[in-house]
């Protein structure tokens, strides 16, 4: 047994596989060579090829670029939305059937497969029908990034009911209902990975987006709850949260005008102005990209021991808050 060990240690510094300072190290720790070496050999795999991911509230802005990121990686791509253009009691456009074909179109010049699916997380029966195409013409259901939400903007007493319920049934039991739809595909097949995007506002009180920062709270709430759920088959959820995004959700007449009243005319990038002093790096907004690449981290082997966290993703605006 020494004689062997002996023996591999010998081949393997002759080989240049190992470093004396490596091998000085696992002697003294009493690790094994050859796990000190299987561990080198195997780096993260970011790679996601052969993999599907669905992501709800593909066909523009951060599901997107989530969506154009994993496909980058090989994902072949469901993008799932209500494609709808308009909502009501929502005080903006939504994705319209336009925005999703054209989606798909810059999924498919990467080259991947893509589902674009028409549907609204605020019906089950929507979800689980398009994850059991996914998983009927894809193979499986490896992703599933639960982006699709609303925004209403003012001061809490302004709201109707339908304004509020708008916002939870969406951003809420829309969450709720991809979950329900997911876990038992990837129950079934002993794996999965489950990413929610929250908010920074999902972090603390706002008076401006009293009913839209509750509802983000309530998503870390049930990412934990699954995580908790779901750990022993396999499934891992997290939470990314963003600060302020450049994408239609904020940028619009409704949500700019609400957000600078007593400007004439409210631009994206005046509200990005006036939020950059107070953040410890020099940046007012992120990118949908920014987003996406943060997203990543939760879809590869990087996180695989990785459940039940929040993500924040702020230009370091969180770094003021308590933990
Ligand atoms: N933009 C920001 O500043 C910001 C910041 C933090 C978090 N977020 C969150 O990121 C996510 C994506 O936001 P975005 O900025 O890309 O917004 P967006 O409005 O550009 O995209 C949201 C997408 O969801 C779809 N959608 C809305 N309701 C749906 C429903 N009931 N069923 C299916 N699809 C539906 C829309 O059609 C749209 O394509 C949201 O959950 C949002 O709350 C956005």
């Amino acid at each position: 047994m020494l004689k062997n060990n002996k023996t591999s240690r010998r081949d393997m510094i002759k080989k240049g596989a190992i470093g004396a300072a490596a091998l000085a190290a696992s002697t003294v720790l009493g690790t094994g060579v050859a796990q000190v070496s299987k561990r080198d050999q195997n780096p993260v795999n970011y790679q996601l090829s052969g993999k599907t991911a669905f992501i709800t509230g593909g066909a523009r802005g951060i599901g997107l670029a989530i969506a154009e990121e994993m496909a980058k990686s090989g994902a072949n791509i469901v993008l799932f939305d209500i494609a709808s253009g308009k909502i009501p009691h929502v005080g903006y456009a939504v994705a319209n059937a336009r925005d999703l074909q054209s989606a798909k179109a810059k999924i498919e010049a990467l080259k991947v497969k893509c589902l674009a699916i028409k549907g609204d997380v605020r019906r089950r029966g929507d979800l689980e029908n398009a994850m059991k195409q996914a998983v009927a013409s894809l193979g499986s259901l490896d992703i599933v990034v639960a982006n699709a939400g609303v925004t209403q903007v003012g001061a809490i007493e302004e709201f109707s009911p339908e304004e509020i319920s708008v916002v939870y049934d969406i951003n809420i039991e829309g969450v709720v209902k991809t979950i329900q739809a997911a876990a038992p595909i990837m129950k079934q097949q002993k794996s999965g990975k489950m990413i929610f995007i929250s908010s920074a506002l999902g972090r603390m009180g706002n008076e401006l987006f009293p009913i839209y920062a509750s509802s983000k709270w309530a998503v870390i709430g049930i990412a934990k709850s699954a995580a908790l759920s779901y750990g022993r088959d396999n499934i891992l959820c997290n939470v990314v949260s963003p600060g302020l995004v450049r994408t239609k959700f904020a940028d619009n007449a409704y949500v700019l005008g609400k957000m600078m009243p007593n400007d004439p005319a409210p631009t994206f990038d005046k509200v990005s102005e006036m939020l950059r002093p107070g953040n410890p790096i020099d940046v007012g907004h992120l990118e949908p990209e920014d987003v996406a690449k943060a997203v990543m981290i939760f879809a590869t082997d990087a996180t695989s021991k990785v459940t039940g966290e929040v993500f924040d993703v702020s230009y370091g605006s969180l770094a003021r808050s308590i933990a």
